[in-house]
């Protein structure tokens, strides 16, 4: 075969693919030239590839698959494929791997901070009712007590249940689109309605600024329901000081887009937290935010339901200065 045909055929190899005879580098493709740099062709293949297992397989002309970590990052995970084309032609190809392997990663940790998460309120349950069960004569005032916590905490096991399912019913749904009409504006009015009672309990007002002319967008009613009573729950818990500037939510149309906003003037998020606050579990103040019943799913859950709408979530903030969501929904 010429060379040319050889590199077109590389070349309709999605992955980085390179020819290697002995310790010459023939022929590589755009994707391997991406990978470990513009002029490898004619190098010596040490030039290209530095990670000893992967290098010390290609210049023994071991043939197989084995998966190295250090190949374009230390962290990128790589899948080395080698094939022997002819006595002294080998065929190395790299199928990138981090992206499994971080999924991987997350549905571990995922397991674990789940159940770490249950495993807090099970011991206060079972702490207070062995208590109650055994020592026999607790005082009244007491024994009520333990029964409130035991109550209480058994509650905060129920709602992470309740968000875990309908985060993986979420996710279940990614892949269909979903069909209702929904009036956001109805959606906001209701959320705020809703959250009337926390409001006044922050002693916070909120703000609603709604295009009422806006038409339907398409969408799930519940979901999207369930996606504004977050934001706004989010704006009273962490975004409200007493008597401090009220919480606004905007709804308008920008361009192919209707576009939400909540917006609160509270402490704000400090930048190194920012991407993380839509990961499930997440929180800025452990302590604080379950105290005021968060369990982290919250932004979690906001982000598959835009993703699930083919929106786009975006979360500004500053410390100091308040927090902004804003989504965009497709109008129709
Ligand atoms: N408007 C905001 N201002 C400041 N911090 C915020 C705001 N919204 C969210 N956060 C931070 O992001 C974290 C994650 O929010 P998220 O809604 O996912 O979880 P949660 O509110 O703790 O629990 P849940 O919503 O599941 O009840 C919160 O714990 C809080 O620390
Ligand atoms: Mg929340």
């Amino acid at each position: 075969m010429t060379l040319p045909l050889v590199t077109a055929l590389l070349d309709a190899l999605e992955e980085p693919a390179l020819l290697v005879e002995g310790e010459r580098t023939e022929a590589a493709n755009d994707a391997a030239r991406a990978l470990l740099g513009p002029r490898l062709v004619g190098q010596n293949i040490r030039f290209a590839i530095r990670q000893p297992q992967a290098l010390d397989a290609i210049l023994s002309g071991r043939t197989g698959q084995f998966e190295v970590l250090g190949i374009g990052g230390v962290e990128r995970s790589f899948e080395v494929s080698i094939n022997r084309l002819s006595p002294t032609l080998l065929l190395v190809r790299l199928v990138d791997r981090s992206a499994r392997r971080a999924a991987e990663r997350a549905q571990v940790d995922f397991v674990a901070n789940a159940s770490h998460e249950l495993r807090t309120p099970l011991a206060a349950v079972l702490g207070f009712s062995e208590t109650l069960a055994e020592e026999g004569a607790l005082p009244e005032s007491i024994r009520r007590r333990f029964g409130e916590q035991i109550h209480t905490q058994a509650q905060r096991m129920m709602v992470i249940i309740r968000d875990l399912m309908s985060l993986s019913r979420i996710e279940a749904d990614r892949f269909s689109q979903p069909s209702g009409r929904v009036m956001l504006a109805d959606v906001l009015r209701e959320a705020i309605q809703a959250a009337a009672p926390l409001a006044a309990e922050k002693n916070c007002q909120i703000m609603l600024e709604a295009d009422q002319s806006l038409g339907t967008v398409q969408g799930d009613l519940p979901q999207l329901r369930q996606l504004v009573d977050n934001l706004v729950g989010n704006a009273l818990r962490y975004g409200c000081s007493a008597g401090g500037k009220a919480v606004e939510v905007r709804l308008e149309r920008a361009g192919e887009w209707q576009r939400l906003c909540v917006r609160d003037h509270g402490e704000g998020v400090s930048p190194e937290h920012l991407p993380r606050l839509t990961e499930r579990f997440y929180r800025v103040d452990d302590a604080r935010s379950r105290d005021s019943g968060g369990t982290g799913l919250g932004l979690a859950i906001v982000a598959h339901i835009v993703e699930r709408h083919r929106g786009l979530l975006e979360i500004r903030s500053r410390p100091g200065e308040g927090t902004e969501v804003e989504v965009r929904l497709p109008a129709r």
